[in-house]
């Protein structure tokens, strides 16, 4: 496509290229996704080719209501019927048998495929006026830091999609919570929106975390996410305090809250994700934090650990995976 994708908020051009095979970019409430027919097997290829994801990591399908769920899910455990009541719409993906409908590519080839319902109305309108569910991945290039506004999208992707549907920032800014059940236990193959705590409070028993040592770079066995991504382009490392710094280097500091500070005197630039340390507003801020200082020219982004609970395991998840290893 050598095309650039109009940014708008007109739903019926965004459903008219997905009933026409196209690929649109979509608000949700977690974080913008790239989006295409889950039952044209073509358009799906567009979303690996736009992102130029490999095909061995598989895609979650985006239904506006429960009706639609059918076409997709061969069975519904009754185990997901409180976490359906109480999560959905909202941002939890759910794994189940697939039906024959719904293709290979969608699911790289495994038995099972990933659901869940955005709270996003205009997610929800546009899922309703194309009248088929959306495949979507996080609308950015593979590896590299999801976007929570149309402008992250249009930098990574203009040029690659038909349109880019414009709903403002995204509230509440890191992927959807990846829950599983199999073998009698639920596991979390991803930590996200939702969290574990309020996960065990609905269904009333342990929440196994999925153990991310088993990821690896390039195959993802028991599927789940691969360990370098969400990357800036600049190098990003995790520290609490200073020990990092050399004083050649143009540095970042992405910091939680006013609390967590090293010394501020080194840094080219600081941006405090929550003043007060509320993991709710520096979840929001997470990813357009990331891009805003990815823009900087800088040598290097510090970012200060999160809290590890409640929101605070998906954004040290997400910030794990987009250090980089060797700076
Ligand atoms: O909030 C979100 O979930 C966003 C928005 C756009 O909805 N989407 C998103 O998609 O984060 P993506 O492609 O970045 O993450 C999809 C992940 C895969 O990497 C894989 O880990 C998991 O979902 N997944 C998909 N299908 C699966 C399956 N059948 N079994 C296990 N994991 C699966
Ligand atoms: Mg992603």
């Amino acid at each position: 496509m050598s095309h650039i994708a109009s940014i708008g908020t007109d739903l019926v051009t965004a459903a008219r290229f997905l009933r026409e095979g196209g690929v649109v970019a979509m608000p949700t409430e977690t974080v913008y996704g790239l989006a295409a027919n889950a039952f044209d097997e073509r358009a799906v290829a567009k979303i690996f080719e736009a992102k130029q994801r490999p095909t061995f990591d598989p895609l979650i399908v985006h239904i506006d209501e429960l009706s639609r769920l059918s076409q997709i899910a061969a069975t519904i455990p009754e185990e997901y019927q409180p976490l359906m009541e109480r999560f959905w719409p909202g941002p939890l993906t759910l794994i189940f048998q697939k039906t024959a409908m719904v293709s290979d590519l969608v699911t790289s080839g495994l038995p099972t495929v990933a659901v869940r319902m955005p709270a996003h109305p205009v997610a929800r309108q546009l899922i309703a006026k194309a009248d088929v569910p959306l495949a979507a991945p996080s609308a950015n290039l593979f590896g590299r830091t999801s976007p929570t506004t149309a402008d992250h999208v249009a930098d990574q992707l203009a040029e690659r999609i038909d349109y880019i549907l414009d709903a403002g920032p995204c509230i509440v800014g890191v992927e959807s919570t990846i829950l599983r059940f199999a073998e009698g236990r639920f596991e979390v193959l991803r930590p996200g929106g939702v969290t574990q705590e309020e996960l065990r409070d609905c269904v009333n028993q342990a929440i196994v975390q999925y153990d991310s040592l088993k990821y690896t770079d390039t195959k993802i066995d028991a599927p789940g996410q691969l360990k370098e991504h969400y990357s800036p382009q600049t190098p990003l490392v995790i520290s609490a305090d200073n020990a990092v710094l050399k004083p050649d280097r143009k540095t970042g500091l992405l910091r939680f809250s006013e609390a967590t500070s090293p010394d501020l005197k080194p840094f080219e630039k600081v941006i405090t994700l929550s003043e007060t340390g509320n993991l709710l507003e520096a979840t929001t801020r997470f990813f357009a934090a990331i891009h805003e200082l990815d823009k900087l020219e800088l040598d290097l982004i510090v970012a200060t650990p999160f809290p590890n609970h409640g929101l605070g395991i998906a954004l040290n998840d997400r910030l794990q995976r987009a250090a980089h290893r060797f700076v």
